[in-house]
């Protein structure tokens, strides 16, 4: 089998650059190792920017619009007081709570509808003929679901495989560079069956550390509090976790979070990772296959669709214009939002969370970074940018 790209992994990266592809008349094809149901149940952030927003619905992909709620403003809560962020009336633009699952599944949808070739539930995925020339043609070799070896010929792999794939290990470790951060805590995550308590978006520094407070439907409620990394979700009884939760939010103004069923526990990673440069030879790395950010910002997804976004630009111009040094840009073109987004990532963290062993001094500066960002609208303004995403031109 021949196609122009080659691209494994069929999160929202992958899909993502499969549609565009198309509606640019390039061919593709996906492979993931998943079976669809399986991605589907899986939970992810739930914040999109608001371009990420745009790029659905320019991408023909509007049902964000219709289930999709806008958030025009984040409440930040520390020191028992609340303070809204007003992101509509500091840039002038807002975030949208609509959960990866959502984006998803509307990729798949519309690659299913689009004829677009995915192959779900593949193993043994092997890439070869990644050279450091980026002439040599890659090959993409899987076992289908029926059990039958495949090979894929193409001009082009795309490695969006996620943070634990295996394609940004095709780059010769001289020819790369990995920047990690790991953190000393983790999120504790829950969907509880309870209605919502606010409209928008809690992020607080509590007493035990950060707490957030996200939602998923009227009835499901998404909730995270700071945590240890190696604790495990059975030692987290239900009345540890609300009790923490509405230490973490509880103010001044007597905010309590409606509590019921916890029906998902799950401890989250924490880390911080690049690889560097995200092209060599015929293999571009994109979303999380080259990048991690730690989940406080909810930049994750974002970012993947970012890289996308201008990697379609980089595959259109090379593969149907003949420009061979557009392939070249995408790197570097990339690379520059993903360490903005690092930064940005890194500093929400540090921000509200409390660090284990932290001095009276570490603390009392993390409470007046707060009080700053709360009271200057300078400070406001610049989270506000961040949060609702640079502009992507
Ligand atoms: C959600 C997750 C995040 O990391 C965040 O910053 C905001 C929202 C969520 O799961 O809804």
């Amino acid at each position: 089998e021949t196609t122009r790209v080659g691209i494994v992994g069929g999160g929202p990266a992958g899909l993502m650059l499969s549609h565009l592809l198309a509606l640019a008349g390039i061919d593709s094809v996906v492979v993931e190792v998943r079976e669809r149901a399986v991605i589907e149940r899986t939970h992810r952030a739930g914040i999109l920017e608001r371009d990420s927003v745009r790029m659905l619905v320019d991408a023909g992909l509007d049902r964000v619009l219709r289930d999709g709620h806008e958030h025009r403003g984040i409440d930040l809560r520390f020191g028992g007081a609340s303070h809204r962020v007003d992101f509509a009336d500091l840039v002038g633009a807002s975030t949208w709570l609509y959960p990866q699952t959502d984006v998803f599944l509307d990729l798949a949808d519309a690659r299913e509808r689009d004829g677009g070739d995915v192959r779900w539930g593949v193993t043994d995925v092997e890439v070869s003929g990644v050279t450091r020339d980026p002439a040599d043609r890659p090959v993409v070799a899987f076992t289908d679901a029926e059990g039958r070896r495949r090979e894929v010929h193409c001009e082009v792999v795309v490695g969006s495989d996620g943070s634990r794939g295996t394609c940004r290990d095709l780059v010769p470790e001289a020819s790369r560079r990995r920047s990690f951060r790991e953190y000393p805590f983790a999120w504790f995550g829950i969907l509880a069956q309870a209605p919502r308590t606010l409209d928008e978006l809690v992020y607080a520094r509590g007493p035990e550390g950060f707490v957030l407070v996200s939602s998923r439907t009227d009835e499901v409620q998404r909730m995270y509090v700071q945590c240890d990394p190696a604790d495990r979700v059975e030692d987290w009884s239900d009345d540890r976790i609300w009790s923490t939760l509405q230490a973490g939010v509880a103010g001044d103004d007597g905010l309590a979070l409606a509590e019921g069923p916890i029906l998902e526990r799950t401890v989250l990673p924490f880390r911080s990772f690049v690889q560097e440069p995200m092209r060599w030879g015929a293999l571009v790395l994109a979303g999380d296959a080259a990048h991690t950010v730690p989940p406080t910002g909810a930049k994750g997804l974002n970012l993947a669709l970012a890289d996308v976004r201008v990697l379609a630009e980089a595959l259109e111009r090379t593969l149907l214009g003949d420009d061979a040094d557009a392939l070249d840009a995408y790197s570097a073109r990339a690379l520059e939002r993903v360490w903005r987004t690092q930064h940005f990532s890194y500093w929400m963290t540090t921000l509200l969370h409390r660090l284990p062993g932290a001095s009276a001094f570490d603390e009392r500066r993390q409470l007046a970074e707060l009080e700053t960002l709360a009271s200057s609208r300078a400070a406001s303004t610049h989270l506000a940018e961040c949060y609702t995403g640079w502009p992507t031109g």
